[in-house]
This record gives C-alpha cells, sequence and structure tokens, in this order.
C-alpha cells in the first residue's frame, strides 16, 4: 500500500515537531515546505538521520519550493510568525494574512485534493483565509485549536486534582481567543464531574467554583503564559501533538470525536463562520459536526467568542 503523503507548510518550530511526531509514529512519508532555504532541507535530514536509531522507517524531504507538497494527502500549515511576549494572537493578522495568501495559492495549485489542517494564528481568521482562497470545500479545510485547549485545561485540572491526565475529559468550544469556552459541565474524571471532586476536596461548592474558575481562566491564557516564559516564540510541543492527533484520525479514518475549528451553517446559531465545536474526523475530514444542547449560559459565552471571532475576520484584508 501506498504510504499517505503528508505535507508541512512552515517548517519552524511547530513543523519540526510535528516532522517528528509524524516520522517516529509511522503516519505516512513527510514532505516539508519553507519558505528559508535550507532549512526545511536541514530539519527533515536531522529528523532523518535519527530513523535507524528510533526505528521509524518513512521518508522525510524538506524543500523550499512550495511544488514538493504535490500530491499530498494532508497539509499541516503552520507558516507564519509566532507571537512574542505583549502580543495577542490578534496581533499577527496582517503579516500571518500575507503569508496565507502566498500559502493558500500554493495549496491550490499543487495539491487541489488533500485535506488541509490550519495552525497559523489567529487561527480562526487564517483558517476563513486558507478556505476562502483555495476554495476547497469546508470539510477539507479546518483548524487545529480546540483539541490544544481542551488538552490544557484537562491539564490543569489534573495537576489541581492529583489524578492522571489519562482519566480527564475536557472540551473547549468557541474561538481560539481569550474568549474560548471551556465547557465546566462536562469536564470529569472518568466520569465523575470536576466540580463535584473539587467539592469534595475542597469541602464547599463555593470554593470548587472559584478553583473552577481559575482553572478555566489559566486555559484561556495558556498559550500566553507559555509565550511570556519563553520570550522568542509560542508553544510548540503541545500545538504539534494535538495537529498530530488530528492528521491521525484523518489518516487512519478514525472517526474521532474532536473539538476542531469548523465552517458552520446554522449550528450552536452561528453560520458562515469558523468556529471550535465537536466534529468527527476522518477520511473525508470534518465528517460532521456534533450538535448538543448549550445552557444558557454557555451559549452567551459562546455567542462571545463567536463575536471576537467575526471581529477579526471581518477586519481581514479579503
Ligand atoms: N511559506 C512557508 N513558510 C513560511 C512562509 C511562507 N510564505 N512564511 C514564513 N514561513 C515559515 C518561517 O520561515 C518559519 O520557519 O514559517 C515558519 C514559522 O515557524 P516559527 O517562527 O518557528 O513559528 P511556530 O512556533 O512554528 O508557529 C507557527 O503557528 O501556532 C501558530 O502562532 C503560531 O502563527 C504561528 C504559527
Amino acid at each position: 500500500m501506498v504510504k499517505p503523503k503528508i505535507a508541512l507548510v512552515g517548517g519552524g518550530q511547530i513543523g519540526n515537531a510535528i516532522a517528528h511526531l509524524a516520522a517516529l509514529r509511522e503516519l505516512g512519508d513527510v514532505v516539508m515546505f519553507d519558505i528559508k532555504e535550507g532549512l526545511a532541507e536541514g530539519k527533515c535530514l536531522d529528523i532523518a538521520e535519527a530513523a535507524p536509531i528510533a526505528n521509524f522507517d518513512v521518508q522525510l524531504r524538506g524543500d523550499s519550493d512550495i511544488g514538493c507538497i504535490a500530491g499530498a494527502d494532508i497539509i499541516v500549515v503552520t507558516a507564519g510568525v509566532p507571537r512574542k511576549p505583549g502580543m495577542s494572537r490578534e496581533d499577527l493578522i496582517e503579516i500571518n494574512a500575507r503569508i496565507m495568501v502566498t500559502v493558500a495559492e500554493g495549496i491550490k495549485t499543487h495539491a487541489p485534493d488533500a485535506i488541509v489542517i490550519v495552525l497559523s494564528n489567529p487561527l480562526d481568521a487564517m483558517v476563513t483565509l486558507c478556505q476562502k482562497l483555495t476554495g476547497f470545500p469546508v470539510e477539507r479545510v479546518m483548524g487545529m485549536a480546540g483539541v490544544l485547549d481542551s488538552a490544557r485545561f484537562a491539564s490543569f485540572i489534573a495537576w489541581e486534582l492529583g489524578v492522571s491526565v489519562r482519566d480527564v475529559n475536557a472540551l473547549v468550544l468557541g474561538g481560539h481567543g481569550d474568549a474560548m469556552v471551556p465547557i465546566v459541565r462536562f469536564a470529569n474524571v472518568n466520569g465523575i464531574p470536576a466540580l463535584e471532586l473539587l467539592e469534595r476536596k475542597y469541602g464547599s461548592a463555593e470554593k470548587a467554583r472559584q478553583v473552577m474558575a481559575e482553572l478555566v481562566e489559566r486555559t484561556q491564557n495558556a498559550g500566553g503564559e507559555v509565550v511570556d516564559l519563553l520570550k522568542t516564540g509560542s508553544a510548540f510541543i503541545s500545538p504539534a501533538t494535538s495537529a498530530i492527533s488530528m492528521v491521525e484520525a484523518v489518516i487512519h479514518d478514525q472517526k474521532r470525536l474532536l473539538p476542531v475549528c469548523a465552517m458552520l451553517s446554522g449550528q450552536y446559531g452561528v453560520s458562515g463562520y469558523y468556529v471550535g465545536v465537536p466534529c468527527i474526523l476522518g477520511a473525508g475530514g470534518i465528517e460532521k459536526i456534533v450538535e448538543f444542547d448549550l445552557t444558557d449560559d454557555e451559549q452567551s459565552l459562546l455567542d462571545h467568542s463567536v463575536a471576537e471571532v467575526k471581529k477579526l475576520v471581518d477586519s481581514l484584508p479579503i
């Protein structure tokens, strides 16, 4: 059987980590394109030379010509500038939109049948731009944000409760900005509501709600927390790991239910905008957008997050 072809557009911190993870898991052959001469070639060579030790057998090839993505089954876009301390994701819009214009053109020309996962920030705007400029069907163009935001929320809950991260389930919906919406009602440890466990830990419902509010706030600001510590860029291992779980869901047709930045057409009261919602991911890309009833409070938090997404998208130069 022919191995899937995974194309990475952008070979910086996140692109490099994705290439490494894709190789370790033998998800397919990897091509990496980066505009910086030699960068993608060097990164791929470095990873490829680890193969005999790490025991993976896939091809990795880097190039500074976007033609290398030809025939890709799946493309992950991380081309763009990351934030520095003091910057919001929204501050990146102008420069990264210009980059997305050339990237989308390249994808449309060289890999017209690919499924595309966008990571470049501000995510909700960049994925919108990518879909509009490629003209690809919406189920084939999606953004990665919710998997990462949910993993961050799950991590904070696990650390607070002193339980394994394996047993925590958490879901974050909405835009990939500070107004993202962690769904507290669904946060649980192997089915037991996290709020109830917090109440037992602290012996007070009020204190439990206060601690949960702190975990929610930390989740909303988690990207910035890393940026402030690194000072030179933004998180890369956790975004790459999140992207890989989406790549794997598509390549292995896993029908996973994951929070994905998807184009909505009426779901959750939103039409014509990309927003993070639960989706079934499989070989066809976004095979289904999954709906469930939000409480009035959750709906108003989502409406607020969507309003932020709209502001951002409507400010795009296209
Ligand atoms: N085509 C291809 N690659 C490009 C282009 C382009 N037109 N423009 C820039 N790049 C490359 C850069 O050369 C760089 O190697 O994109 C890469 C970005 O890598 P980093 O600066 O290390 O950024 P990274 O941490 O990987 O984040 C990439 O994802 O999560 C978002 O906010 C983050 O927007 C940022 C993006």
